[in-house]
């Protein structure tokens, strides 16, 4: 188990953060069932992305990495994956599991899903509950709420399906789910979540239709376009330096061609909310996707409130969020984000448990928190719990801290940024 420690100071410099998490494993998945050879470059090669190629392989289908930069996806079409002879292990990665499922759901053989302990406590229900509406044959732990999943594949019924939580993965699972049933699944999503899939499906030609919060798909009656696309920076990523280079004197950090699809990019409009010292520039497109340029520097901050339709958009970056709300002025409130509870930790309780080691002012909320701020923070020992989003936004604390900050268990970063450390050391940060 490893462990890092830091000291404060600032960040300075130009980078880029590696590939967005959610498109790469996207990109494998429609990849493998589009008919013919798809072209993926710049792909996120970390630990959950690792799993899902790991699963697609199980389900025969061949990706060559001629370069480290690039995959090469033999799509086998609608209905061409294999039964695979092994269990497909979705390690720590509640993605990969949960879009498996549905595309699993339809296919006319047997599969079974696995994953770690980390993964074994994640809810399932909020898949196998829409499955089941259209017919399909799941059993699992406590009556398939919990991972190993055994899906016995078949043809479907379409469903019109309102999710009661906002969670891409559901709505990702159904749609998929959807190609495979007798007539036009509807998916109504509470508020917008992030919409990658359905704009990679609509580019690859797929009946994937959104009007407002609702979605509709469709047995396909043409094959899938393969995909051809360049990969844009992980903004969830970004976010931890975009954080850092706010919060921590003298930082300057430029960060480049970085995603910034509206359904993202929530932490930007947040920290500008709070006064922060943020810009986004020279726009481009990739992959249908929008990217920018973010810079960062200090700035006085104020506290807000943050909840409803935003929280989707900054799910994941609530972790850091909360590290830069202990260096806002007043108190910052986070609501609406219950779902917190069911990431890798339960976020809320590990957020606060950790940060209040180093001296936050921070109370957990059963859908959020509170932090009361400015307060500085002090260097001392804290633990990841094994959560790779806590472990980075703990690194930040670190650079704000004064003294020293030893982080537990910091392998699980590589499951959505490799090379995090590194990329801080090239920016000035002193880690031994
Ligand atoms: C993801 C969706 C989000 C997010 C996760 C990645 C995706 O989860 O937290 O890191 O790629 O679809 P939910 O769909 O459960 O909100």
């Amino acid at each position: 188990m490893s462990s890092v420690i830091l000291t404060a100071g600032p960040l300075r410099g130009t980078t880029r953060v590696p590939a967005d998490k959610s498109i790469t494993h996207r990109a494998l998945l429609f990849g493998a069932i589009a008919e013919g050879t798809s072209r993926v470059r710049n792909y996120l090669d970390g630990g959950d992305c690792r799993a899902t190629l790991g699963v697609v392989r199980s389900l025969g289908v061949q990706v060559e990495t001629p370069s480290s930069q690039e995959w090469i996806i033999h799509g086998r079409g609608l209905e061409g994956l294999l039964e695979p002879e092994v269990a497909l292990d979705c390690v720590n990665s509640g993605t990969t599991t949960r879009l498996v499922a549905g595309l699993l759901a339809g296919q006319e053989f047997h599969s079974i899903l696995v994953g770690s302990t980390q993964l074994r406590k994640r809810p399932m229900a909020r898949v196998v509950e829409p499955l089941r509406l259209m017919g399909a044959d799941i059993a699992g732990r406590q009556g398939g709420r919990l991972l190993p999943l055994s899906i016995r594949g078949k043809r479907l019924h379409a469903v019109d399906y309102s999710m009661p939580v906002a969670s891409a993965q559901v709505k990702s699972c159904v749609l998929l789910a959807g190609f495979y049933a007798d007539g036009l699944t509807i998916v109504r999503e509470p508020g917008p979540g992030r919409d990658h899939t359905e704009r990679m499906l609509a580019a690859m030609g797929a009946p994937v239709t959104r009007r407002g919060n609702t979605l509709t798909a469709e047995h396909p009656s043409a094959p899938l376009r393969p995909l051809d696309m360049t990969v844009p920076g992980d903004f969830s990523s970004a976010a931890f330096l975009l954080a850092a280079g706010v919060c921590v004197a003298d930082s300057d950090v430029r960060i480049r061609g970085v995603g910034v699809n509206p359904t993202r990019r929530g932490l930007l409009d947040a920290l500008v909310e709070m006064g922060a010292d943020v810009t986004l520039s020279n726009w481009g497109e990739t992959g249908g996707e929008s990217t920018g340029d973010l810079h960062a520097r200090p700035s006085s901050l104020h506290g807000i409130t943050l909840g409803g339709d935003a929280i989707p958009t900054l799910i994941d970056e609530l972790p850091v969020f909360a590290v830069v709300a202990t260096q806002a002025a007043g108190r910052t409130v986070v609501r609406d984000a219950a779902e917190l509870r069911v990431k890798e930790t339960d976020r809320i309780a590990t957020t606060v448990e950790e940060l209040r080691k180093l001296g936050a002012d921070i109370q957990a909320r059963p859908d959020g928190f509170v932090v009361n701020g400015p307060t500085p923070l002090h260097g001392a020992r804290v633990h990841s719990h094994g959560d790779h989003r806590l472990a980075m936004a703990l690194a930040v604390a670190g650079l704000i801290a004064d003294g020293a900050t030893a982080i537990e268990d910091t392998a699980c970063v590589s499951d959505s940024f490799p090379g995090f450390w590194e990329l801080l050391v090239s920016l000035g940060a002193r880690i031994e």
